[in-house]
């Protein structure tokens, strides 16, 4: 099996109509947190755009889109740019919102300058130099690159809440008999994860930072049987195209072990923390450009 999803189209194929029920969500303070930590950004006053790459079905883009006056959501998967395209007219946000499908690699694409770039765990899965250096050209002088994500290696304690934990052990253990020992993606595999050293792919295309901002979350979030469905099959390791035929089996397998696991269909967890990273690309002159 080919390694490595570079340019591979399956990476989150199927996984749309899941994406937004069963993602657990970025930490409520997310926009607040950015719009203060973005302060100072030329044009980042309500005037800017905002270009979100590897959108998905919008989740930041739209949470964010009332800081900006346009916003531009890059996403190579057709299912992903049509739920973004519905919630933003469902939200009443057609108007100031565009959706692009394209790979962040086939960038500058037209879409012209802009004020914030956000990455909202997405800048893995790209050629991250040749990303980062169109990118970097794509932004205003001292514009931003906000790399967004769960916070990493948290422990949220989910004893006390009312329902049982999200049983995660044994739906990777399923995942597992299914597709085997090694991660998948796309057509490929993951055998070591995706790649590290952001800091360094970031610093060679001549951006500075990062600023880090971590937004808390540990909120109480219920969430039944279909939620946790959708949140194993928005996964890029078990995404519906992955197991074939097999996928009725598979949901059935995992609804089985859900039941067991809680036969009242309900299961408690807490929302994660949210990291941020803020890369600068270079000004002119030194020191923050006035709005
Ligand atoms: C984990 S999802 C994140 C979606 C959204 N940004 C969010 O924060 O909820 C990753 C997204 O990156 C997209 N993606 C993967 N490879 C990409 C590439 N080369 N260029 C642009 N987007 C890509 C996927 O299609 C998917 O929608």
């Amino acid at each position: 099996m080919p390694q490595g999803p570079l340019g591979d189209d399956l990476l989150f194929a199927g996984t749309a109509a899941y994406y937004r029920r069963g993602r657990l969500p970025y930490a409520p303070g997310l926009p607040g947190a950015l719009a203060g930590a973005l302060a100072g950004t030329p044009g980042s006053s309500g005037d800017g755009r905002l270009l979100d790459v590897g959108c998905g079905p919008g989740i930041l883009a739209l949470d964010l889109a009332h800081l900006f006056r346009e916003v531009v959501g890059v996403d190579p998967d057709a299912g992903m740019i049509a739920e973004a395209r519905r919630e933003a007219a469902a939200r009443g946000l057609a108007g100031k919102t565009r959706w692009v499908r394209a790979a962040a690699e086939e960038l500058p694409a037209g879409l012209g300058v802009f004020t914030v770039a956000t990455f909202g765990q997405s800048f893995h899965w790209m050629a991250r130099g040749l990303v980062a250096a169109t990118v970097r050209d794509m932004l205003r002088p001292g514009g931003a690159f906000v790399h967004v994500a769960d916070l990493k290696g948290e422990r949220l304690a989910t004893g006390g809440l009312p329902h049982p934990a999200v049983p995660y052990e044994a739906i990777d253990g399923l995942v597992k008999r299914y597709l085997g020992p090694v991660r998948r993606a796309g057509r490929g595999t993951l055998p070591q994860g995706t790649p590290g050293d952001e800091a360094g792919v970031l610093a060679r295309a001549g951006f500075s930072g990062p600023l880090r901002v971590v937004v808390p979350g540990g909120q109480s979030l219920e969430r039944n049987r279909d939620d946790v469905v959708a949140e194993v099959l928005s996964m890029s390791y078990s995404a519906p195209h992955l197991f074939g035929p097999r996928l009725p089996a598979f949901e059935a397998d995992l609804r089985r072990l859900l039941h067991d696991a809680s036969p009242t269909g309900l299961f408690s967890a807490r929302g994660p923390s949210t990291e941020v990273r803020i890369w600068r690309t270079p000004q002119p002159e030194d020191g923050p450009t006035p709005l």
